[in-house]
């Protein structure tokens, strides 16, 4: 693998889902971890991200030089280049100029390992206080900006390569450029992984953790769950059962789809609960929104919990091989965030499924934890998983019931039902799936307002539109969702759907609106 080190920034992961972009496969490994182990991994190159100290700073997360002398490729960007160049021999030191954000650059020279093919003048993106002002003894200066006069060099020699500016952000106008010349020309890959043509080694990998013994998964009908469900399922076959709970607050079609369609494409055996009625009972007289996640959250481990219990029941005895594992569709930046933990996955709470208990007491099988989201894709349309559930929005995991401001009924349920599943025809239709991370249809439940349609007198309800935009859900934008598009959704709710009588479009980022209304 491409180890991108990580000196404690946000920017690690970002830079190895570009390594991926690149076609090479990367990890990403802590600081902390000693040059021993890191070799130990093999890696093809090494990168080092950028952080938030100074490497002069009392207890800075220090670079063994060791790491630069095993003929490993090694490129630094930002922080990770100045630890590079103090390292070496260069000098670091505080300069008084400091460059943030975009920022001109020149190239010295354009036939070099990293600039090859590049234009001499480009904007980088740039954020530091410390300049090197001396590269180290055999290092050829290849960048410079008016802040950093060394902000770039490279040593064709020993494989080493370092950038001031943070090529990986897309502000970085040949940031992508430069990694894959590192990559392709500097540390000499070849650039033909893809998550598709590893779903060979993810299926085997299972089978060996697995073996013999049976597994279950708790299927929400989101795409990280029905992918991991579908890659165990073709490595174990019918040794998994999956668990699909019906709470009544799924959208149109939802619970068909997976029923149909999905264990159409897999052959999985499933099995649904139907707990609608007992979720709405939970629900009754209830509109604070906290009050209600937690409702839900509950029932839903009862729930669970229950048919998992029948589940192990039904294979005990009789010879058959007791329900060890349990499936999760853990992604690779829940392991990153979570410390790159090797093993130690306990359940969040936050998760598909709603957060299942720990005392549950299943070894955890997690087959998509090296993955991306959008490779988690790849890897579901390669498994034959079909394309509505492979492109499926987020949805959140208690559902329709945080979209329903006020008191949740089957009533209003009904009515966000059919006003949501016009909106998500017509932004199919209209080919803006993947242009939207996601769009919550929310019904404004306790809110009236006149209308007039066919000469009379309405008195309905508004329904409000939020399509956001996003890379991770953690901040977003308003799409800017084509007018006629809006115009369309708006004629047909308003026609199709008698109680609402008004269409209104959500024009807030998060922050500080969350994409959720509840
Ligand atoms: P917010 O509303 O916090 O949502 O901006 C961020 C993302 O998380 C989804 N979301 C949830 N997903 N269980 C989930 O599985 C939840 O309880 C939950 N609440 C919000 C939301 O749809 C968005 O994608």
């Amino acid at each position: 693998p491409v180890l991108v080190v990580d000196f404690g920034a946000q920017y690690a992961q970002l830079i190895a889902r570009r390594v991926r972009e690149a076609s090479c496969f990367s990890e990403v490994v802590p600081h902390s971890m000693p040059v021993a182990e890191l070799l130990a991994k093999d890696p093809a190159a090494v990168i080092l991200s950028g952080g938030p100290s100074s490497v002069y700073a009392e207890g800075a997360p220090s670079l063994d030089p060791a790491l630069l002398e095993a003929g490993v490729p090694v490129f630094g960007m930002c922080y990770g280049f100045q630890a590079m160049a103090q390292a070496l021999g260069g000098t670091v030191e505080r300069t008084g100029l400091s460059e943030f954000g975009a920022t001109p650059a020149r190239v010295l020279d354009t036939s070099s390992t990293l600039f090859n093919g590049q234009p001499a003048e480009q904007s980088v993106w740039m954020s530091h206080g410390d300049s090197v002002s001396a590269a180290p003894p055999g290092m050829t200066v290849t960048a410079t900006t008016s802040g950093a006069p060394v902000a770039g060099f490279e040593d064709d020699e020993r494989r080493l390569y370092g950038v001031q500016w943070h090529p990986e952000v897309l502000h970085s106008t040949f940031g992508q450029q430069v990694l894959e010349n590192f990559l392709l020309r500097g540390a000499g890959l070849t650039g033909e992984w893809t998550a598709a043509n590893v779903v060979d080694d993810l299926v085997s990998a299972v089978r060996a953790q697995v073996g013999d013994a049976r597994v279950i998964c708790g299927l929400s009908g989101g795409v990280d769950s029905s992918v991991a469900a579908a890659l165990v399922q073709r490595a174990v076959g019918d040794q998994l059962t999956c668990v699909f709970v019906d709470h009544g607050l799924l959208r149109s079609n939802e619970a068909e789809q997976v029923e149909k369609d999905f264990v159409a494409a897999t052959g999985v055996d499933l099995v649904v609960v139907d707990a609608r009625e007992r979720f709405l009972t939970a629900l009754a007289g209830v509109s604070d929104p906290e009050e209600k996640r937690k409702i839900i959250g509950r029932e839903f481990i009862r729930v669970f919990e229950q048919a998992a219990r029948d589940v192990v029941g039904a294979h005990e005895g009789a010879g058959d091989h007791p329900v060890e594992f349990l499936v999760q569709g853990t992604l690779y930046p829940d392991v990153v965030e979570s410390g790159g933990g090797s093993g130690t996955a306990n359940i969040k709470s936050h998760h598909n499924v709603g957060g299942l208990p720990d005392d549950l007491r299943f070894k955890l099988v997690e087959p998509l934890r090296l993955l991306f989201k959008d490779e988690v894709r790849q890897v579901g349309l390669e498994l034959g998983v079909p394309e509505a559930i492979v492109w499926r929005q987020p949805f959140p995991g208690p559902g329709l019931g945080i979209r329903i401001v006020g008191e949740v009924t089957g009533e209003r349920l009904d009515v966000l039902r059919s006003a949501d599943a016009i909106a998500r025809e017509e932004l199919t239709a209209a080919g803006l799936d993947r242009d939207i991370w996601q769009c919550p249809v929310v019904l404004l439940a306790d809110i009236r307002s006149v209308g007039v349609q066919g000469d009379g007198r309405t008195y309905g309800h508004p329904v409000v539109l939020r399509p956001v935009s996003s890379e991770d859900a953690m901040t977003a934008d308003w799409t800017r969702v084509p007018y006629d598009v809006l115009a369309r959704i708006s004629t047909r709710i308003t026609n199709e759907v008698r109680e609402v009588n008004r269409v209104v479009l959500d024009v807030t980022s998060k922050p500080p609106g969350t994409i959720e209304w509840e």
